[in-house]
């Protein structure tokens, strides 16, 4: 069975090719009005446990493209909220459901759900990885540069779940990724591990630094993430004053590859991360992204119900 939980652990290098060639065709069917009712009377649980716009929308809009359903469940509404385990609820609903997308705080939460239960899982996030973002990512920037291998990307500002997987997804890619945060902030050891066992593969330079400008230099996409993810609201302030440096800024795209683009995940928060004339200027492409969410989660739909 195919979970989609961990970007390293759960993507190999083939289906990594399989994955953006899936998306890729069924982007051209779903533009051409083709139908691909790839998944037809399959259906999907989705758990929320934090607030989402892009994930909620593309995996129930590619469910039912594909030709399922799928069932939106926030926290407020079903038994998890009330203290049901993760062990009954992947049990319960491994009997009704074909597979389950999970968004929540705890990492491990959705590996027990994965553990426990019988159909496969999808991670929409976690405080410590984004897996799904990044296989839209990576569409996108195929899509905009041709190709993925000897790209440079800078990622800019805080070391959190997107820093993470876009540290498994650049060297899975073969692409060049330099990490810039603040030295308390910077992503944990084990994902530039992580990142360096497949970039002895695919010949990646992962670089950590702390110096903005450093990663930016010639870099062929300038990536950047709210500084203050879901969670940690209550220190806005504190790191307002911690990232004010790792702004994406016109003259930090100064030092990009001329034809660079931004991209950011969203939400974005215009002022802060970055200024309203990179992301609403002619090098972002963060609207692209946020479709390609679609295109990109119904492959993983695709790999993890029939492969
Ligand atoms: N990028 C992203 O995951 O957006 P949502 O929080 O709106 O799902
Ligand atoms: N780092 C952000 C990503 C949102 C899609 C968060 O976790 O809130």
């Amino acid at each position: 069975m195919k979970h989609y939980i961990d970007f390293h652990r759960d993507v190999s290098f083939e289906d990594l090719d399989y994955l953006l060639d899936t998306a890729i065709d069924l982007k051209a069917k779903t533009k051409a009005g083709i139908e691909h009712h790839l998944l037809k009377g399959k259906t999907l649980a989705m758990i929320f446990t934090k607030s989402s716009t892009r994930t909620r929308v593309s995996f129930e809009v590619g469910m039912y493209q594909l030709g399922g359903m799928a069932l939106f469940l926030s926290n407020n509404d079903i038994q998890i909220g009330r203290g049901e385990t993760i062990y009954d609820t992947a049990n319960v609903l491994s009997g009704m459901v074909d597979g389950i997308m999970i968004r929540t705080f705890k990492h491990q939460d959705v590996q027990d759900l994965a553990d426990f239960g019988r159909i496969p899982v999808i991670n929409g996030l976690t405080d410590d990885q984004h897996p799904t973002q990044v296989l839209a990512d990576l569409l996108t920037i195929k899509e905009h540069k041709g190709t993925l291998k000897g790209l440079k990307m800078a990622y800019l500002g805080d070391g959190n779940n997107m820093a993470n997987s876009l540290l498994h997804a650049c060297a899975k890619a073969g692409m060049d990724i330099s990490v810039a945060s603040p030295k308390d902030y910077t992503c944990p050891e084990k994902y530039f591990a992580e990142a360096l066992e497949d970039a002895a593969v695919t010949g990646s330079k992962i670089v950590k630094t702390e110096d903005p400008f450093e990663a930016a230099e010639g870099a062929d996409v300038i990536y950047t993430d709210t500084w203050t993810s879901m969670g940690q609201e209550a220190e806005k302030a504190k790191r307002v004053e911690i990232f004010k440096n790792y702004q994406v800024n016109s003259k930090l795209m100064g030092v990009a590859h001329k034809d660079a683009i931004f991209m950011h995940c969203l939400p974005a928060y215009r002022g802060y991360e970055v200024t309203e004339d990179v992301i609403d200027g002619p090098q972002s492409v963060v609207f692209d992204e946020a479709e390609n969410r679609l295109h990109a989660h119904k492959a993983i739909l695709v790999n993890c119900f029939l492969n």
